[in-house]
């Protein structure tokens, strides 16, 4: 953890001259990463896609579909060296936010069975496991379970 780093962190919608600094983080982050196109449809059909930066370098972003019933966390990624900092909290807060605005009453998202720092975040922003998708990532060596979570929102 970085002292007080959360403080000098931006946080932005994504545009499209973000697009590379965004896919090399992808890449950085996942065995199996989303390609450079997904990334950019993402933006181009006008998801919720923000992100975080510190210093003009991009550390962290969340892709996300918010609409007045249900919305969608896709992708929520921060840079391993700036992890532990409170910065995906943050971008959550912003979806949350955002729910809020827009009306939205519950927030849907899967990870992988095994990512165990993404399911803590998840369980304390009040995501409950809903579901079980049976072989849903790739993984080295096959396949693996995702757990799809659900947050009901007040
Ligand atoms: C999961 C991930 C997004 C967390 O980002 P982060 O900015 O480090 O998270 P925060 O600092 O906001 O942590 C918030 C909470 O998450 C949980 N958490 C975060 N990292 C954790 C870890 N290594 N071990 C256990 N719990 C962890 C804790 O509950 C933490 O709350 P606390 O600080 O009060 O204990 C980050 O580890 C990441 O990008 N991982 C790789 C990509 C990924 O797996 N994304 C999720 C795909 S669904």
């Amino acid at each position: 953890m970085i002292a007080n780093l959360l403080q000098f962190i931006d946080f932005e919608d994504m545009r499209m001259i973000d697009l590379d600094q965004v896919y090399d983080l992808e890449c950085r982050s996942y065995e199996f990463p989303w390609s450079r196109n997904i990334l950019k449809d993402c933006l181009l059909n006008k998801y919720d896609f923000y992100i975080a930066s510190y210093n003009n370098k991009i550390i962290g972003y969340v892709i996300s579909k918010i609409s007045t019933h249900e919305s969608h966390i896709l992708n929520l990624t921060i840079d391993k060296d700036y992890r532990g900092n409170g910065i995906a909290s943050e971008l959550i807060e912003m979806i949350i936010a955002k729910c809020h605005v827009l009306g939205s009453k519950m927030i849907f998202l899967e990870t992988r069975v095994t990512n165990k720092p993404a399911k803590k975040l998840y369980e304390k922003y009040n995501f409950h496991t809903i579901g079980i998708r049976k072989g849903y990532y790739k993984t080295s060596a096959g396949r693996e379970d995702a757990v799809v979570y659900r947050c009901l929102i007040d």
